[in-house]
């Protein structure tokens, strides 16, 4: 039985933030949940969590059903952290210990050391880094296997030439945990209960010590300051930027992309610089993104073209259809096949219909658009009246002329016409002109002031 303990308790001071540190995200999301999520792929009987600082903060943010929460209300180190969770687990289970502030580890890394552990071995992961310093080198023995995890201070010239280092992460039998746990001290440099001393222990046990090695240093990768998080969110972005390029997505440049959640895109997309995904994105075929787009769960159809400067949040992008550059596609916006929506526009909760226009500076939100209607420049569907939101309806083949303000709620009938300028408060019937605006005079013989 499985049961996996991350350590999430420490302060992180060298954040400076008033956020605890496992709630900082990576790639929009915190940390821990990044760890929680692939512990969960394991499927364990339980996920401890050992929290402290901000535990409260942290309960409120963070879930996960098999979840059970313990407080350390001393951080007396990382071996007194396991040790609060003893207590709770299962005695023939294996624990596997995962950190909190470690966010990229994989879930096939962890069911590998998962699979090596039983009551006589300690799993343990390990990693080769080009600059070993400040780690815990593994020394192994005549047959290869781990006999000791020396910190630097302790190393010898030879051992400090080793560069496998300890990762921290272990599997490790719950009996076996009840044995050594007691036995550890805070006799080291930082008075603290070292969980790495564990495997010393098991070695004088007679225990046997196994390692697997990882390739990937990201998934071993603490962060413990905003330089390290940055660094390790550059490398996240640029894993799935590569994910996405063998995919099949261009990407003008991968090191200018953020995806904070998912993107999935059909053949032959482009992306230009610069453009942020959030949530759930789906781009079809043949989409084309220019620079500085933000998008946030959205469906984008095949063909569409998404101009420089966009927001779209919460809208589906039917076929063909082209936005911006500088337009604002609010919640709830839905647009057929072949509709434009041009710059300085912003629509919310609107249907517009096949080949529509909205080409320049309007607001359109509350309404239900027919096909081949034109939105003329400037128009405003005043939706609110202070208490309510009141919807605007326009059939197909209406014309909206310019500086037109449509006073929900209203209806305009398939193939009328606005005048430009109007203030339109009743109904139009099918095609109808509405005009509302005063008549022009024009005067003769004016004289402008004089000086
Ligand atoms: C620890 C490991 C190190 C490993 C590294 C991975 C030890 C002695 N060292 O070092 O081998 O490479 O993590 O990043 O175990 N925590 C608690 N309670 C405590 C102390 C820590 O919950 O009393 C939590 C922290 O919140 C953090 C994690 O354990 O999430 C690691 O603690 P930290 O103090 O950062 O240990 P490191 O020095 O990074
Ligand atoms: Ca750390």
């Amino acid at each position: 039985m499985l049961e996996a303990i991350i350590l999430a308790a420490g302060k992180g001071t060298r954040m400076k933030s008033n956020l605890p540190k496992v709630m900082h995200p990576i790639a929009g999301k915190p940390m821990l949940q990044h760890v929680l999520d692939s512990t969960a792929e394991l499927s364990p009987e339980k996920i401890h969590l050992v929290l402290g600082h901000g535990a409260e903060f942290i309960r409120e943010h963070i879930g996960h059903a098999s979840l059970a929460i313990t407080l350390q209300e001393q951080q007396l180190g990382t071996g007194h952290a396991v040790m609060q969770v003893l207590p709770k687990l299962a005695p023939d289970s294996t624990a596997l210990i995962l950190y909190g502030d470690v966010p990229l580890i994989r879930a096939d890394t962890l069911k590998r050391l998962a699979g090596l552990a039983d009551t006589k071995t300690v799993a343990l992961l390990t990693v080769r880094l080009p600059d070993p310093s400040g780690y815990g080198r593994i020394v192994r023995d005549a047959q290869g296997e781990v006999a000791a995890i020396v910190e630097q201070k302790d190393a010898s010239p030879e051992q400090l030439a080793i560069n496998e280092v300890n990762t921290g992460f272990m599997a490790i039998s719950a009996d076996f945990l009840r044995q050594c746990l007691p036995q550890l001290n805070n006799r080291n440099a930082q008075g603290e209960y070292y969980l790495t001393d564990v495997i010393a222990l098991a070695r004088s046990s007679g225990l046997t010590v196994k390692s697997v090695e990882t390739a990937f240093t990201y998934e071993v990768q603490g962060i413990n300051n905003r330089r390290q998080q940055a660094q390790l969110e550059r490398q996240y972005q640029m894993l799935l930027a590569n994910r996405l390029m063998d995919e099949g997505l261009t990407l003008l440049d991968p090191t200018r992309f953020d995806c904070r959640g998912q993107l999935t895109a059909g053949s032959d997309c482009v992306v230009d610089v610069n453009c942020v995904f959030e949530g759930t994105v789906r781009l079809g075929n043949n989409v084309h993104i220019e620079a500085n787009c933000m998008i946030r769960d959205a469906t984008i159809g095949d063909g569409v073209h998404i101009h420089a400067n966009t927001v779209i949040e919460e809208a589906e992008i039917g076929a063909d259809c082209h936005i911006g550059p500088f337009a604002r596609i609010r919640p709830g916006s839905n647009f057929s096949r072949g509709a434009r929506v041009g710059n300085f526009v912003e629509t919310k909760k609107t249907l517009l219909g096949e080949g529509s226009k909205i080409n320049h500076l309007s607001y359109v939100g509350d309404a239900e658009i027919g096909a081949n209607v034109n939105i003329g420049a400037g128009t405003i569907t005043c939706n609110y009246d202070g208490v309510n939101k009141h919807k605007t309806r326009i059939h197909d083949h209406v014309f909206v002329g310019s500086n037109s303000a449509l006073v929900a709620p209203v209806e305009i009938g398939e193939g009328a016409t606005i005048a430009a300028g109007s203030t339109i408060t009743q109904n139009i019937q099918a095609q109808q002109l509405g005009v509302a605006r005063e008549r022009q005079r024009n005067i003769d013989g004016w004289q402008r002031p004089k000086k």
